[in-house]
């Protein structure tokens, strides 16, 4: 066992971050961006995340039918795409697909909304079918730790209506935990609240993941021998994820 201190800022930072209208971005991160795919250097997404996107999508058959439409966004960016979409397309469709400035998970660099090759790309609404080489994607993104982060059907959980384009990075075993328990990010980190989970991954490997809740300006953690990693869920704690032996 080893202890490790934690800053309080820390809980508003890492993979597992919950940002949405009532989980405002609480630190500007000076996260280290690169672009998942060459060929489009504008768009830019968090280090890590980036280089298991493009490992998910050289499995899926490459950047030839898959175009990475817009990853990280920094504010005033997110404040230009909401005023042009409320003069454009009015308030209730801004509100559905347009999260408010200061609270969109692109802010992070953590996600990613993703078009089938064609002409023409809608910016905000981009085509991702569910067939085709789209689903390839969508079959695999698990195991790389890409969640379809809008679904139908959580929209009041969200506060953002069905977006089948926009997948967000937490991370390998979180993604697989969401997908088989049906869980939006939302309600992940009530999850994990209520009990510690565990999880193998499809090669054997098992992970325990376990929430401790911030105490303070500083938190003492006592982490299991091991690798371990530890994100903050913008909701008051951290989430630990302490990876085991393959099974
Ligand atoms: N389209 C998503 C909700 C965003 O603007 O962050
Ligand atoms: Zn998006």
């Amino acid at each position: 066992m080893r202890t490790v201190y934690l800053p309080r800022e820390s809980a508003c930072t890492g993979p597992l971050v919950l940002v949405n209208s009532a989980h405002p971005l609480r630190v500007r991160d000076k996260t280290a961006l690169c672009a998942p795919d060459e060929s489009r250097p504008g768009v830019l997404m968090e280090r890590q995340a980036a280089r298991l996107l493009q490992e998910c999508i050289r499995k899926t058959g490459g950047w030839d039918m898959i175009v990475p439409v817009s990853g990280w966004r920094s504010y005033t960016e997110q404040q230009q795409i909401w005023d042009g979409s409320m003069a454009e397309n009015g308030e209730d469709f801004t509100r559905k697909y347009v999260a408010l400035p200061g609270c969109s998970e692109h802010q992070t660099g953590l996600a990613i909304d993703l078009a089938l090759a064609a002409e023409e790309i809608d910016f905000i609404r981009p085509d991702f079918p569910y067939g085709g080489i789209c689903g390839e994607f969508r079959r695999v993104c698990t195991a790389y730790g890409f969640i379809e982060r809008y679904r139908r059907g959580k929209e009041e959980l969200t506060g953002i209506a069905a977006e089948p384009w926009h997948f967000r990075y937490v991370g390998a075993p979180h993604a697989q935990l969401m997908e088989e328990n049906g869980l939006c990010l939302e309600e992940y980190s009530a999850f994990i609240r209520s009990a510690p989970r565990s999880c193998t991954m499809p090669g054997g490997q098992t992970a325990r993941v376990f929430h401790v809740p911030c105490a303070g300006e500083t938190t003492e953690l006592l982490l299991p021998d091991g690798c371990c990693q530890i994100s903050g869920d913008n909701d008051g704690g951290f989430i630990v994820t302490a990876w085991g032996r393959s099974a």
